[in-house]
């Protein structure tokens, strides 16, 4: 089972997406994260391009065609600090849907891998 991808761990899309659903609704309801997101309409179809990116990022088939990460969140000022929260909330939302820890350990180094393109400079 080396070679399972992490898209395969969660046993596929369904899953990933009702954790990045709730991932979401942690970031828009964090006192200190919420801000980032005021000005952002249409988080309905944010979401679904969020699925997209992190169903690839785990190793499932490429279906996200939107901006790379660094242009996206360029101009956010996003600190190290709110990127660990964000990190922590995509644990919480992994939590809820039973992920066992070795699978957790997996996705969070993954999310630290992006963690240059995201948080500003
Ligand atoms: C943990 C890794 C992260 C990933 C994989 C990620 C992924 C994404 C993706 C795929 C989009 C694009 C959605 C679209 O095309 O509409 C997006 C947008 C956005 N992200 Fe992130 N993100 C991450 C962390 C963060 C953090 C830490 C914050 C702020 C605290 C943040 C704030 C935003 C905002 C505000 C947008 C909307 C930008 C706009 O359309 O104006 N993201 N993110």
């Amino acid at each position: 089972m080396e070679d399972e991808s992490i898209y395969d761990s969660f046993g596929g899309e369904k899953t990933i997406a009702a954790i990045v659903h709730e991932f979401h609704h942690l970031l828009v309801t964090d006192e200190k994260l919420a801000h980032y997101f005021q000005d952002v309409n249409l988080n309905h179809l944010r979401i679904g391009q969020m699925t997209l990116l992190i169903i690839y990022l785990f190793g499932g088939p490429n279906r996200y065609h939107g901006k790379n990460m660094r242009e996206i969140h360029k101009g956010l000022y996003i600190s190290s600090e709110a990127y660990e929260r964000a990190v922590t909330h995509f644990k919480k939302a992994m939590k809820k849907y039973n992920t066992p820890i070795r699978l957790m350990a997996k996705v969070e180094a993954l999310l630290r891998g992006v963690k240059p393109h995201i948080v500003m400079k």
